[in-house]
Formats: structure tokens, sequence, C-alpha cells
């Protein structure tokens, strides 16, 4: 079987993935028109044309104003339907999904608007085909620890829907030290916690979501590579990367695809997976960064095997579960 049909036919996780990172150009410009607002853009082609990155910073600016069409409980509907169509299409069984909401509450948006519509899409494509979904609740870091703390309580009738917090926006310059008592609040409330470290941040970054926010995964994560002691340490500990190979190219983390140490951070044991992160704004979805690193890397069956089973062997679902979809995944 070629790699790309193996890869499609594979059963997958996805554990790095920004719901606000799904929305289509077509989808903003629809929005943008019911809603009467005004884009800086004449067409969709012309959305398509700008999503083009210097750095992190330059990608969030474009992110954060597209995210402004989203007001009603229908836009969120809208948004969550077609990214869980997409799982169908890509074969991706389980997600767990990022969602900000700080981007909507600074905006005079409710939790209830957006979790609302999010939950109707998820039961419904629940009901239709079984996808299993985990929501992720991500604070701004960009934004203050005391907004964080404001967001974790506010979120309190939301709950029992959400299974973890995250932390993302700008990187450098806000450290995971900056989140510690957030971070220790919300473990205490029993959530599982991830952050986004070393994806343009220094390796002390991610020895501090290790060591401070006492993080279950990294999201990126690639710059441990800096840093034998840390990867020993990732290593021993696996702890998951959930890296993102088109998002680190987009996003200039690296020049070329073909520089990128995802293969070789397997080779030396580390439980890293792939993700597509916003796909949306980087050229693709889950398949499509598989994809690319057999034509970049050169990627192997096994390799791409480990990789997949390293999706589930990294998810929140539970041991059962993740041995059923792995013993899936050998049958194929
Ligand atoms: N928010 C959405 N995508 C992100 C990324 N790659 N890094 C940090 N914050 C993000
Ligand atoms: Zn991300």
């Amino acid at each position: 079987m070629a790699l790309t049909t193996l890869i499609k036919a594979l059963p997958k996780a996805e554990l790095h993935l920004h719901i606000e990172g799904t929305l289509s150009p077509a989808l903003m410009w629809e929005l943008a028109q019911k809603h009467g607002i005004k884009l800086p853009f004449s067409s969709v082609c012309e959305i398509e044309t700008a999503y083009q990155f210097s750095d992190l910073q330059s990608f969030l600016d474009l992110y954060y104003a597209g995210a402004d069409v989203l007001r009603s409980e229908e836009d969120f509907y809208q948004l969550m339907q077609a990214y869980l169509q997409r799982c169908k299409e890509h074969n991706i069984v389980h997600t767990e999904i990022m969602f900000d909401p700080q981007t909507h509450t600074h905006r005079g948006v409710p939790f209830d608007v957006f979790m609302t519509g999010f939950v109707r899409a998820i039961d419904e494509a629940q009901e239709e085909w079984g996808v299993s979904v985990r929501l992720i609740m991500s604070f701004l870091r960009h934004l203050s620890e005391a907004d964080a703390i404001t967001t974790l309580q506010d979120a309190e009738p939301w709950y029992d829907i959400i299974d973890a917090v995250g932390l993302d926006s700008s990187e450098l310059g806000n450290p995971p030290e900056k989140f510690e008592r957030v971070f220790n609040q919300a473990r205490t409330l029993g959530f599982k916690v991830v952050a986004h470290a070393g994806e343009e941040g220094p390796p002390d970054y991610i020895w501090q979501a290790i060591n401070l926010l006492n993080i279950d995964r990294i999201d990126h994560g690639v710059r441990c590579a800096e840093d034998k002691e840390l990867m020993a340490l990732i290593k021993h500990r696996q702890i998951p990367l959930t890296v993102c190979p088109l998002s680190n190219l987009k996003l200039k983390v690296i020049e070329d695809m073909a520089t990128h140490n995802i293969l070789e951070l397997l080779e030396d044991g580390l439980l890293v997976t792939v993700n597509s992160d916003d796909p949306t704004y980087f050229g693709g979805f889950l398949n499509d960064n598989f994809a690319v690193l057999e034509s970049a890397l050169g990627m192997n069956e096994q390799q791409c095997r480990q990789l997949v089973k390293n999706s589930f062997m990294a998810s929140f679902l539970d041991d059962t579960e993740k041995q059923a979809w792995i013993q899936k995944v050998d049958a194929i």
C-alpha cells in the first residue's frame, strides 16, 4: 500500500488543534457578510493570499482579527461542524480540541454562546459517526494571569465537558512561570494540563512547563533538541510532544521542511505526535501533515505507524481505549 493510502486508512488521533485555526477563508467571508462586518480584504481569494507569515506574532495578528467574525451560537456551531467533517474525511477518530475563551469573551461574546455552539456540533457528529472529542480550554499568555484565573472561574458551568487547560498565543516574553498559580488551580480542580512551549521560545520555557506547570503534554516542544538533559528527561518520562510540521514551516520555526527534526526525535525514542495546529492558516489538515513528512523527510511505513500509535498513547483516552485503537492500527 502506498504510504499516502496508508495514512488515510489508519485511524488517528489529533491532539493539537485550535478550533479558531480551522476558520476557512470562505466561512470568514460568509460570516462577515452575514454580520455586516467590514474585512480588510475584498474577496475570499485575497484572504487566502494574505496567509503568509514571518513569525508566530504575524500569524496571531491575522488569526485574532479573523476570529472577530465569530459572533453567534450558529457561527461557532458551523466552525466546529466543519472541522469535525474534516475529521471524518481524514479518519481522525479521536480529537482533543483547543479553544481560546478570551478571544471571544474580550469581544463581548459570552461563554454560553460559543460553548453551546461547540457542544451542539460535537453531539451531532458523535451521534452521526461516533467521533470521540475532548475539549482543552487554552489561556492566552499575552494576557495577565489574573485574566486567566477569571476565565477559569467563568468556565465553571462547563467544567463537565472540559478535560484540560492549555496555554497558547505569543510565547516570547510570556514564560510558563507567569501562569504557575492558575495551572495549580486547574490541576486541583482535576483538569489535565498542556502548554505550548519551545515553539519559538527557548528550552528553558519547556523546563518551566514541566517543573512549574506540571504539564501532561508539551505543545510543539521542538526546541527541546537544543538541550540534551531536557531531551533525556522528556524521553525518560515519555512526556508527549504534539508537533505540527506545516505550522513550523509557515511560522518560520524551521527554514525548510527537509530540516524538521520530528523523525530524529522519534528515532531517539521521544513520544512525538503529528498534528495540524491551525490547518486553514497553514495549508493542510492532519493527513497533509503526515504526507509532507514522507515527501520532505522520507518518512517510512514503520515511522508512520509509530507516529499514529503515539497519537493514541499521548491522548487523554483511558488505557483500554488506547489499546483498542492501537490494535486497530496494527490490524491494517
Ligand atoms: N494559537 C494558535 N496557534 C498557535 C500556535 N501555533 N502557537 C501559539 N499560539 C497559537
Ligand atoms: Zn498551537
